[in-house]
């Protein structure tokens, strides 16, 4: 299949472009840098690239020309990035999104899947794992526009028939993450033999999932039609106070855990607990992402840092 892929030179986006590189798809990668390239070399010799914004409705007209499918990941992300950038982050969100749409229906593309958050969810009601049912609580700039996006799409589909999936995915980590997220931050603080800092209690809870069950969740629901949103999440709570004695551990790091209060900026981002159901996820494709944190904090210490 000939695919698109907006912000595939992010984290998700680069290992997505590898995964459908390596199965035999022709990829085109649509990608400002604006977090510099994160493909392999190998796998850029294989792509066609465009470093262009996702803004312009031009280029994504016609780089979706023929296409069967464009995954739009391109955004403006981590909590301090769209804290300092809420315009930016919103006029990405939601122009990017508008154009990706018009350039998909004007060349009869068959279907977009759209990286929403699980950040939508903000403060809801959580007794127990989060499904798609529960009443969503956005409240800053990039939930509130991941969430008019979610609706936008559904909005294409029931009027024109657009093939659409939001996907709500669960603090994703893994392979060629920086350290605007937790993981690598915390990796790189152990490692370095430096304080491990953590914001508040350490009692917040995210539900960690894995790179690779992210990528297969990706890949099965490109057969999927029709209009869904769908959490992509690894079922299990973990407080930041454990993954920081994780990393520690695996690590074997000298670093100290200490706890600082949150800069201001990041209040309206502070959620106390979230964990998300992929109940609906395995209906649809069969799978759930399964790989635990403390194997998959291993992978990352095994590929990046052992010597
Ligand atoms: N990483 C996570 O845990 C997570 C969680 C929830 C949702 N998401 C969503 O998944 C998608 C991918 O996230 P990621 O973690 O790979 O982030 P990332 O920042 O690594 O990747 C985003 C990419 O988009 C590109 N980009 C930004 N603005 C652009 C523009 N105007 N035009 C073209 N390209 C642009 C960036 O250069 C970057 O390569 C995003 O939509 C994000 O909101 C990620």
């Amino acid at each position: 299949m000939k695919i698109l892929i907006t912000g595939g030179a992010g984290f998700i986006g680069s290992n997505l472009t590898k995964r459908l590189v390596n199965d035999g798809h022709e990829v085109i990668v649509l990608d400002n840098l604006l977090r510099g390239n994160k493909l392999d070399r190998e796998v850029f010799a294989k792509i066609k690239f465009i470093n262009g914004d996702v803004r312009d409705f031009d280029i994504v007209k016609s780089l979706s020309v023929g296409c069967d499918v464009i995954y739009h990941f391109a955004a403006v992300l981590g909590v301090d990035v769209v804290a300092d950038a809420p315009v930016e982050t919103m006029d990405v969100e939601v122009i990017g999104t508008r154009n990706v749409v018009m350039a998909a229906e004007q060349n009869n593309v068959g279907k977009i899947l759209y990286a929403s958050t699980s950040g939508i969810y903000g403060h809801s009601a959580i007794e127990s794992a989060l499904t798609e049912e529960v009443l969503v609580d956005p409240r800053t700039s990039y939930a509130m526009a991941k969430r008019y996006n979610e609706i936008y799409l559904a909005s294409h589909h029931e009027e024109k028939g657009l093939n659409t999936i939001a996907l709500r995915f669960f603090n994703v980590y893994g392979e060629n993450q920086d350290n605007r997220m937790v993981v690598p931050r915390f990796f790189e603080q152990a490692i370095k033999g430096k304080n491990i800092t953590v914001f508040g209690s350490g009692e917040q809870t995210r539900d960690f999932t894995y790179i690779d069950d992210t990528i297969e969740a990706c890949v099965r629901l490109m057969d999927i039609t029709g209009y869904h949103v769908v959490n992509i999440a690894n079922e299990a709570e973990w407080d930041i106070e454990k993954l920081a004695i994780e990393i520690k551990k695996i690590t074997k790091s000298n670093s100290k855990i200490v706890y600082i209060d949150a800069p201001k900026k990041r209040y309206d981002y502070e959620v106390e607990r979230r964990v998300g159901s992929s109940e609906k996820l395995k209906n649809l494709i069969g799978m759930k992402p399964d790989t635990d944190l403390t194997e998959g904090l291993k992978i990352i210490y095994d590929k990046k840092f052992k010597k």
